[in-house]
């Protein structure tokens, strides 16, 4: 399994912002979009490209152009959905399928919710998103699922992802690259990343 530490200096800069647990709801969410850009250019680094003949004012050029197939965006809800308007700046193009999973507070394991892709998924890449990796359960089901829907080529983008959550993927999901900000330390009793920037959820929407 591939993992991607993304380790630019201003992503670096903008998750310490996110981690500090003064920092308010309005500018998390703002953050937790800016940081889904830096992460979006580095997941989208190897898509194809080809050329087209174009005219510039001065001269005809064979100019590069992004071939192969369209990507879909495909948040964890909640969460996921911060992700989400950083990846569509970077490609905006991209279509949108939400998968609702939240995770049992008692047994740590995912329960499903909410579904719907579009029509075409199966035919295109999958950058499957969540703020947080931890156990890697949601994660995993979510990427289980999308497999389900006969998707090929699929991702994986978080902000913060454990050491247990990165091996579940390895195990459960080898063919899956994993892109995030940062590796963190542990998870605690009651699955939480340290250090961690707490409840991406209820940070982003404010319902701590
Ligand atoms: C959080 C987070 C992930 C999941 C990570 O969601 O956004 O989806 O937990 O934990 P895991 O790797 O152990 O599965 P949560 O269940 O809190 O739901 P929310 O997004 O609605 O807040
Ligand atoms: N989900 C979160 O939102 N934060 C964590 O630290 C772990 C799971």
């Amino acid at each position: 399994m591939s993992l991607y530490i993304v380790d630019h200096p201003l992503v670096a800069h903008k998750l310490t912002i996110l981690r500090d647990k003064n920092t308010p709801t309005k500018d998390f969410r703002a953050l937790v979009e800016e940081i889904g850009m830096f992460l979006t250019y580095e997941a989208t680094r190897d898509l194809p490209l080809t050329t087209r003949k174009i005219e510039t004012p001065l001269c005809a050029m064979e100019a590069p152009t992004l071939s192969g197939k369209k990507l879909a965006v495909v948040p964890i809800l909640r969460a996921g959905l911060g992700l989400v308007e950083g990846v569509l700046r970077m490609v905006p193009s991209a279509k949108v399928g939400h998968i609702g999973l939240y995770r049992d507070e008692e047994t740590l394991q995912p329960v499903k919710y909410f579904c719907k892709m579009p029509p075409d998924i199966a035919q295109r890449d999958v950058l499957v998103v969540d703020p947080m990796l931890a156990t890697g359960g949601s994660a995993c089901a979510a990427i289980a699922f999308m497999k389900e829907y006969g998707c090929q080529n699929i991702k994986l983008m978080v902000l913060v992802a454990a050491p247990e959550g990165v091996s579940k993927v390895e195990r459960e999901h080898p063919e899956v690259p994993v892109y995030c900000a940062a590796l963190d330390d542990h998870l605690n009793q009651r699955g939480y990343i340290v250090p961690g920037l707490g409840d991406a959820g209820d940070r982003i929407f404010g319902t701590l």
